[in-house]
């Protein structure tokens, strides 16, 4: 006899639950910032639409009882396909930001992505949790080089390069609410000496003519800096081409979690382009409406070798930090393993586009 079939001792048994715990005890200006897209937010709203739209299509009798979901990514193992998004701020949603979210992928044999605007330091969330901390992100601005050289003597084997952000989007909901959050919680890398200030980089960031850069000079800074690196922010064919031929070793699919250009296409609507365009030259990820197993499982199907999350780790964080990151990869992974039985797929290499169809 089991005592109960769904474990009851637990403090979240379903993602939208600790989504729902995060906001509520989030003020509300700060959930904005988290839950808020760009412009009339139709590319937020895409997103999720891009994944309600498709369906997986079921294969019963396949014989698949313990389906797999270990792989590599740039040659880092991982339990799942699964990385985290770097997000700046993240000291703004639990005092502990992304040192908690990399021990939690540390535990959980994930990986995460950490951001240039965190508010802890490459080197600190580096040292919090090693194994976790292989990626991290840089906007190509000036100082760039400088912050791949700390990146790369500070132990991560690749950079992460976000192409989507030469001026930060047209944020409605912020500017509505007059949002002034803390902005040392984004300075993580900016506190020491010899770094840029912090407020300096922000406000050319939001103000319009700073310098942007192109791919010759994206190409240029990262031969120079020797680290494999991953253009973030590809929704094209011509993007992905451009990018594969300035030297990127992997791209994400992504539009910034609908933050940047509105309206631009749904993640999920670009892959089969970007995959097409990129066949098989490097690996694909996607994010942007990632939410449950099932958007995991939509993702590989249609072309992504990983999906990195975005909000849904930052609900976790808020609502516990570590543990709470934590518990969220924990229920992705066990929704991702009951699809895959359910529509007999064994192993991440058996995901293919056959397996999803329109609603
Ligand atoms: C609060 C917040 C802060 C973010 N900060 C950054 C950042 O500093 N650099 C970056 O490249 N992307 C940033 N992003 C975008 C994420 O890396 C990722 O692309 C996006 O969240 C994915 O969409 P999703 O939230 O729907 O999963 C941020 C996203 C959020 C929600």
């Amino acid at each position: 006899m089991i005592d109960s079939l769904y474990p009851r001792e637990v403090d979240f048994a379903a993602l939208d639950e600790i989504r729902k715990a995060a906001l509520n005890g989030l003020p509300d200006d700060l959930a904005d910032f988290l839950e808020g897209g760009a412009g009339t937010e139709t590319t937020l709203r895409a997103n999720r639409s891009a994944f309600e739209r498709r369906v997986i299509r079921p294969r019963p009798m396949s014989g698949v009882s313990a389906p797999r979901t270990d792989t590599t990514f740039l040659g880092i193992p991982l339990s799942l396909p699964v990385l985290t998004a770097p997000f700046g701020g993240d000291g703004l949603f639990h005092k502990d930001g992304h040192l908690a979210v990399a021990r939690a992928n540390e535990a959980f044999g994930t990986v995460s992505i950490v951001p240039e605007a965190g508010t802890y330091s490459f080197e600190q969330v580096a040292e919090a949790a090693p194994k976790a901390a292989r990626i991290a992100q840089l906007h190509p601005f000036e100082h760039f080089e400088q912050g791949a050289r700390r990146i790369r003597e500070a132990g991560y084997a690749a950079l992460c390069v976000t192409v989507d952000c030469p001026t930060a989007g047209f944020r409605v909901r912020n500017r509505v609410n007059r949002f002034d959050p803390d902005m040392s919680r984004f300075a993580g890398n900016t506190a020491g000496e010899d770094t840029p200030d912090v407020a300096e980089m922000f406000s050319r960031l939001v103000a319009h003519g700073a310098p942007a850069w192109d791919w010759t000079r994206l190409a240029e800074a990262t031969a120079e800096c020797g680290l494999p690196w991953i253009a973030k922010g590809v929704l094209t064919a011509e993007t992905a081409e451009r990018a594969i031929e300035a030297g990127a070793s992997a791209v994400v699919v992504s539009n910034h979690g609908g933050r940047q250009l509105d309206p631009a296409p749904a993640s999920l609507d670009a892959l089969p382009e970007v995959a097409a365009a990129v066949a098989g030259r490097v690996p694909i990820a996607l994010d942007s409406g990632v939410r449950t197993g099932a958007d995991v499982f939509l993702a590989l199907a249609l072309g992504a070798d990983v999906v990195v999350l975005g909000r849904l780790a930052i609900y976790g964080l808020a609502v516990d930090g570590e543990a709470g990151v934590r518990r969220t990869l924990e229920l992705l992974a066990e929704e991702l393993r009951t699809l895959m039985i359910l529509a007999g797929v064994g192993s991440l290499a058996d995901f293919r586009a056959s397996l999803v169809g329109a609603r």
